[in-house]
């Protein structure tokens, strides 16, 4: 194997040290940063991120609120939830799971959201102002991925960075922020042409597309830095990134793993939103 491995878990772990310090200062003042998470349905994978969330809060001594709803909860209930957990001053963030069931409008809920407390990210404003380079709160996953560069010690200036996957949670906002990190972006999807040639361009690889080990050494440019975004569950029940890792690690210069790459950063910049919305709410 040729290529280094981005540690997730450990460096998600500094984080999450980091966060710690600050909650304990806020907390001195007696400001406990609150997330309130909803979950409506009974997804078994969102019940799984839900529980982590719920989880990872608690641990870091956060206030922590989870809303489970029935599937077939009216989109009026939600609603008026979202817009009492706007006003709840012991609420600091708001994130609803999605996907929502098919008879709720996602974008109207995500627009009820306040958003200043909009830790996923999602919200129009929250994204106008992540396109014009203005301070929001950034979604979770792609924050984590140029968390993960920088803290490894990776250039993003001036290198080019290519990412698979156009998604609204994932795809566009990684392509937006490494643009703010001066790289050179291409954004490739299932209607590409050449996808092996452009993403062999990569100096930086992101891949966020669903599908196990769709990406292997065939793609990647030798000594690339390859960030895996997918988690995908196999038959066997094993977890599958995006990228194939025993081929593409022969070839890149440093890869995630899956699991233990980008997946521990997500949580951690959640937590990271909502201790930024805490103590931005608080002035
Ligand atoms: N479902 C899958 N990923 C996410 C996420 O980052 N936020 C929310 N709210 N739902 C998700």
């Amino acid at each position: 194997m040729a290529a280094s491995i981005i540690d997730g878990k450990q460096i998600a772990s500094a984080i999450r040290e980091e966060i710690r310090a600050e909650t304990e200062a806020l907390k001195a003042r007696g400001i406990v940063p609150g997330l309130a998470v909803v979950l409506v349905g009974d997804d078994p994978a969102s019940k799984v991120y839900v529980g982590n969330k719920e989880k990872a809060c608690q641990a870091m001594g956060f206030h922590s609120e989870v809303h489970r709803l029935p599937a077939e909860t009216p989109q009026d209930d939600l609603l008026a939830l979202i817009e009492r957990l706007n006003g709840d001053p012991a609420i600091h963030g708001i994130l609803v799971q999605l996907p929502l069931p098919k008879h709720i409008d996602e974008k109207a809920v995500i627009d009820a959201i306040r958003v200043d407390k909009d830790v996923d990210g999602f919200h129009p404003v929250s994204t106008g102002n992540l396109m014009i380079g203005d301070d929001s709160l950034l979604p979770c996953t792609p924050a984590g991925c140029i968390e993960l560069l920088k803290r490894t010690g990776i250039e993003i200036a001036g290198k080019h960075a290519v990412v698979i996957g156009r998604s609204n949670i994932v795809g566009k906002p990684a392509a937006m922020l490494l643009l703010r990190e001066h790289a050179t972006v291409t954004i490739c999807h299932s209607r590409t042409a050449n996808l092996e040639e452009i993403a062999r361009q990569a100096d930086i690889l992101v891949v966020a597309i669903g599908k196990p080990k769709a990406i292997d050494a065939r793609y990647v440019k030798p000594g690339a830095v390859v960030l895996d975004v997918g988690v995908n569950r196999l038959p066997d029940g094993k977890l599958a990134g995006d990228v194939d890792f025993e081929s593409a690690s022969e070839v890149a210069g440093w890869i995630t793993p899956v699991p233990g790459g980008v997946g521990p950063m997500t949580i951690t910049m959640l937590l990271r939103n909502t201790l930024t919305a805490a103590k931005r709410i608080h002035g």
